[in-house]
């Protein structure tokens, strides 16, 4: 089961199965890739390490499996659509685009498949998007290729009141082309469990000197309990002056949902393990701590992470440095500490790109992140030696849900005056949401 990281949470999970039905069972990402593997099998990430062919007895694949939320019927229904090859759905999209014009905006995240990411607009890592989303112009409707909680915040930024003002309170629509899109990370922290932790942390540290920080991935509910509680939400590439920002403002930081972030930021500021405990949200009392080690915290960190970066390990570094001299790690913060200490380089997506497009060739890598943007990577750069650092499958399966398909379905049924899986946030989750965004989007 070590393999499956997406099916054991989803078993220690069993509240993200409300919203479930058996059908979509069998369609959540987790099937359709065990399909796929049969190809992604042939990349290169595994070719150039042929030895794990032999010396593994089962492959392994990590992925995400998140709640799914009810999908829109529309118009027009998806089913006449996934039938169709890519070809069609290509000319079908860019012809919904022609129409449209700058009344829609398709944004798209790095993790996206290739043919998706080819018709996004523009393109970014979630800080980027944010910012995107928060002046997005001419536009009346975004498309997001991304996952759940990148919508949700786009649909924050783009229907702020001062936004709102500025069009005469016309909103923009958000649509997430396929509502499986979620993120499991996000769903490791849920609001009510927030909140139960906030208040035992307060029978034994004051909460009035408690920052929190919430990482961009987590629901709009826990960004508006930070904008609440005169917190803050942080970006892979920003995450270190969040902290610092919040330092300013409070002795303590309660970090949520990504363990990993939180602990990898924090090593890098001089904070040490030893004042950094691990908040579990399951555990009985005080998220399985005594009251010396809260009291002794400067940043408690929630026992969230992802399913697809925790899967890079220590071991992957070590082989590739023995048998590739010379080569370097580049990898993203959400991955573990032992690999995050180990790697020459560590940041966001959009980091990890411009670091290779800086790059001499001839450069040699292994990234750590996740598999498509790393084999993107690896096709646009054939003057570089790139490698997929581990010889697991991590890849996003949750952002693989966005396809073409449903793509094109979004952009049809908008033409037909129906918007399918619209994201809108509730209007008081976003009025204190935003409070936390424009303090993240003023932290550089
Ligand atoms: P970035 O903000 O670095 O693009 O990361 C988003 C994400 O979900 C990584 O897992
Ligand atoms: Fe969430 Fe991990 Fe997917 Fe990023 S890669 S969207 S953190 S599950």
């Amino acid at each position: 089961m070590a393999g499956f990281p997406g099916i054991c949470w989803f078993r220690r999970n069993p509240g993200s199965l409300e919203n479930l039905r058996s059908s979509e069972i069998i369609d959540v990402p987790f099937v359709q890739a065990l399909v796929k593997f049969r190809l992604l099998g042939k990349l290169a990430s595994f070719a150039c390490w042929p030895h794990f062919w032999k010396s593994t007895a089962f492959l392994e694949i990590s992925m995400t499996i998140a709640t799914i939320l009810p999908s829109s019927p529309g118009k027009l229904p998806i089913s006449d659509y996934k039938p169709l090859g890519n070809e069609e759905l290509s000319a079908r999209i860019s012809a919904g685009r022609e129409k449209l014009g700058k009344k829609l905006l398709i944004l798209g995240h790095h993790y996206q498949q290739d043919d998706v990411i080819e018709h996004a607009d523009l393109r970014g890592d979630s800080y980027q998007l944010s910012q995107l989303a928060a002046s997005s112009g001419e536009c009346r409707t975004i498309i997001f290729c991304g996952v759940h909680f990148m919508a949700e915040t786009a649909d924050i930024l783009a229907n702020s009141a001062a936004r709102l003002a500025e069009r005469n309170g016309e909103r923009v629509n958000v649509i997430l082309p396929d509502m499986a899109a979620g993120c499991s990370m996000a769903d490791m922290a849920a609001i009510r469990q927030v909140e139960a932790a906030w208040d035992q942390l307060g029978e034994v540290i004051d909460t009035e000197k408690l920052i929190p920080v919430t990482y961009i991935n987590s629901a709009a509910t826990l960004k508006a309990f930070c904008g609440r509680h005169g917190g803050i939400v942080c970006t892979s590439s920003n995450a270190a002056a969040v902290i610092e920002w919040a330092f300013k403002r409070g002795n303590r930081v309660f970090f949520f949902p990504d363990q990993h972030l939180g602990r990898n930021t924090s090593l890098k500021m001089g904070i040490v393990n030893a004042e950094m405990p691990v908040w579990d949200p399951y555990a009985d009392d005080l998220g399985g701590n005594t009251e010396d080690a809260i009291r002794a915290s400067r940043v408690v960190l929630w026992k969230g992470h992802c399913s697809v970066h925790q899967m890079f390990r220590a071991e992957h570094v070590h082989q590739f440095r023995e048998r590739h001299p010379g080569i370097k790690i580049l990898v993203h913060p959400e991955c573990p500490q032992e690999v995050n200490d180990l790697a020459d380089i560590s940041g966001s997506t959009s980091k990890i790109m411009k670091t290779v497009e800086a790059a001499e060739p001839g450069t040699k890598w292994a990234i750590g992140t996740e598999l498509h943007l790393v084999n993107r990577l690896k096709k646009d750069h054939p003057d570089q030696e790139i490698h997929f650092l581990s010889p697991v499958v991590c890849m996003c399966a949750t952002m693989y849900r966005i396809d073409l398909a449903h793509l094109a379905w979004c952009i049809e049924n908008l033409i037909a005056g129906s918007v399918v899986n619209e994201i809108e946030v509730e209007p008081e989750i976003a009025k204190y949401s935003m409070i936390a965004l424009e303090r993240m989007l003023e932290v550089k």
